[in-house]
């Protein structure tokens, strides 16, 4: 009898698991809510996609469909009430003009999220905003560390996969398809940058 009751639970967590993935609630940033265009500036309703999608108490997804759109730098932070997933299809491009910037280190960071996914195939574009040019390094040894793409911090049992963070003005024309990368740990000072 206990065993067919374990068993029977065992069942209902996979169905409960598998549906929940099923059913995670998309957050479109061109939905007719957040109201994102392809080729315009997306910084205000990704926010407020992720704002909701964090706050919904079922599996989230928040999507960027395919199209290149800005976005200035961005912080998207947990806690959130269920796990998360941003699915990143098109390419995300900081501003072309450092002064745009009121932060010289970072361009988007993700920081207390447990149960966090980055994914979706697409790119997230450095642009000169970020760029070598604007970094004396090749004649300074103090010089200013070389900004960081992507930041994510304080995260747990999150994955990255699928994902190209690019710097265009590094290393001219190279792009840098991330490798998946997990974090399956409860150690809550996990820092990861990715260039
Ligand atoms: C994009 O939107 C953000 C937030 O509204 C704003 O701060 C930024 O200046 C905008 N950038 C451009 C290039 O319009």
């Amino acid at each position: 009898m206990a065993l067919k009751l374990n068993l029977l639970a065992m069942l209902l967590f996979l169905l409960l698991a598998s549906t929940s993935k099923a059913h995670a609630s998309v957050f479109d940033v061109t939905s007719a809510t957040y109201g994102a265009k392809p080729s315009s500036n997306v910084s205000k309703a990704l926010a407020k996609a992720w704002s909701d999608a964090c706050a919904s108490p079922s599996a989230s997804k928040v999507v960027v469909p395919s199209g290149t759109y800005k976005l200035k730098e961005a912080t998207f932070r947990g806690p959130c009430k269920a796990p998360i997933e941003m699915q990143v299809q098109g390419t995300l491009q900081a501003p072309a003009d450092a002064s745009q910037l009121t932060r010289p280190d970072t361009w988007v960071d993700f920081q207390y999220i447990d149960m966090f996914t980055l994914s979706g195939g697409g790119t997230f574009d450095g642009q000169g905003a970020l760029a070598w040019s604007q970094n004396d390094c090749h004649k300074n040894k103090n010089c200013k560390p070389i900004p960081i793409n992507l930041r994510f911090k304080f995260l747990t049992n999150s994955k990255v996969q699928d994902i190209t963070s690019l710097k265009q003005q590094i290393f001219p024309h190279a792009c840098f398809p991330v490798q998946p990368y997990y974090i399956s740990t409860s150690y809550h000072h996990n820092e990861v940058h990715l260039y």
